[in-house]
């Protein structure tokens, strides 16, 4: 075990350029259920290997979600009968998650293509004269903010606002000032408080209005039912589906031949692209589970209580899974990534959504901007829960609108 790097995945610096591709590879091999030190809790188990990370996800009733998905307890609110969908366990998650589906499932969501595609016009319309711009803050960063004020019948500048708000939560809280990330959950809640009011009294077409006049558990679903959906959905739909995209980007800035084969069909290739950016940038760090009882992962007994975390981005370069799996190949076939949960019932209530997003930014920034490069170094989140870049500047020639 001589080539050991130091494994440390509380440290934002681990990610500082992305996924600690090196410390997972280590572990997959070695220590694929490691047991990992926490210097303000309990400790935890690092789960790397694609195979346990789906068995633990599917097993929800020894695998549990509650009280929280997150490394830390510190987050952990006491709201009486009241819990955020991610963090409610199966039966009760079922009464929640069946009220959302309406509006996610692929049928509905192929309905939101041509509005989606507007957008994405909209929003390479407001940077191609330019000739630069920030591809994560201007364009990857807009479109799921709208998105999610659609769909919850918002303005748009309220989206852009509610985006802000989701950075500052999902920061680590070394790299914001003290406090700022339960002020930003605050402010999540008083806004979406208001919308709950305003619904109730003058109910429109949208799923605010669907939620708030929605009966869960035979009751009515109620404000703080509504500020945690909300919540969840902003939080849930923003920096993830604008790291694929800009994750994705930097991907293709790194692999001209891939980019070259992808330039040279754009809508043949595009779809498995796009999965191919999945796995390599796998958003989302890792869901956490809390064990219920005395049980195994892979080989590793562990304990009733114990913390149980999924390293997704691990997941998605497992060489037991994947040929050639640091091999970036838009072509890739078959390509099992687990960036939207390795199954189960958490699975990502989003994820055609954030596909027709990504799809259709990505095919107007690649047809409308075809010679787009880098115009400086890519600045990585420093977030051990979310991965993707936090600025990449970029270069074109510009065009009308
Ligand atoms: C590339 C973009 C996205 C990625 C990588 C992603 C990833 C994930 C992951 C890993 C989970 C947890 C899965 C589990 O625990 O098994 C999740 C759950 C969820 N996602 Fe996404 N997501 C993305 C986009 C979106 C979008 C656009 C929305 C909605 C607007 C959304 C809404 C949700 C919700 C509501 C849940 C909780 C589902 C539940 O508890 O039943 N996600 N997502």
């Amino acid at each position: 075990m001589s080539d050991r790097p130091v494994i440390d995945l509380l440290d934002p610096a681990s990610f500082a350029q992305g996924h600690p591709h090196d410390q997972y590879a280590w572990l997959r091999q070695h220590q694929p259920v490691h047991r990992h030190e926490e210097p303000n809790g309990i400790g935890f188990w690092a789960v790397t290997r694609h195979a346990d990370i789906r068995a633990v996800g599917r097993n929800p009733a020894v695998f549990s979600s509650s009280p929280t998905i997150m490394i830390s307890d510190d987050g952990v609110m006491d709201l009486g009968d009241h819990a955020m969908m991610l963090m409610i366990d199966p039966p009760r998650h079922g009464a929640f998650r069946r009220l959302m589906i309406p509006d996610f499932v692929p049928r509905a969501v192929n309905d939101m293509r041509s509005r989606v595609g507007e957008l994405a016009t909209q929003i390479i319309d407001a940077v191609c004269e330019r000739g630069e711009c920030d591809l994560v803050e201007d364009v990857a960063g807009e479109m799921p903010s709208y998105v999610v004020a659609d769909l919850l019948g918002l303005p748009l500048d309220d989206g852009r606002e509610l985006y802000k708000l989701t950075e500052t939560i999902h920061s680590s809280p070394e790299s914001v000032p003290e406090g700022a990330g339960l002020e930003a959950v605050m402010k999540m809640f008083a806004y979406a408080q208001e919308v709950f009011q305003d619904r109730r009294a003058h109910p429109r077409e949208d799923l605010s209005s669907r939620l708030v006049h929605a009966e869960v558990e035979g009751r009515p679903f109620d404000e703080i039912d509504f500020a945690l959906m909300f919540l969840l959905l902003v939080d849930a739909g923003g920096d993830t589906t604008r790291n694929l995209v800009a994750g994705g980007v930097d991907a293709l800035f790194q692999h001209p031949s891939e980019r070259a084969r992808l330039a040279s069909d754009i809508e043949g290739l595009l779809p498995s692209a796009m999965e191919e950016m999945l796995r390599w940038v796998s958003p989302v760090t890792y869901m956490r589970r809390t064990a219920t009882t005395d049980s195994m992962v892979g080989d590793q007994p562990v304990s009733a209580g114990d913390k149980i975390v999924l390293y997704y981005g691990s997941a998605n370069r497992d060489e037991a899974v994947f040929d050639d799996p640091y091999r970036f190949d838009l072509g890739r076939t078959p390509n099992d990534h687990i960036a939207f949960g390795g199954g189960g019932p958490h699975f990502c209530l989003g994820a055609h959504l954030a596909r027709v997003e990504a799809h259709a930014l990505l095919s107007e920034l690649l047809t409308r901007l075809p010679d787009i490069e880098a115009a400086g170094p890519t600045q990585w989140l420093a977030s051990t829960f979310i991965s993707g870049p936090k600025h990449l500047p970029i270069q074109f020639t510009p065009t009308s609108a």
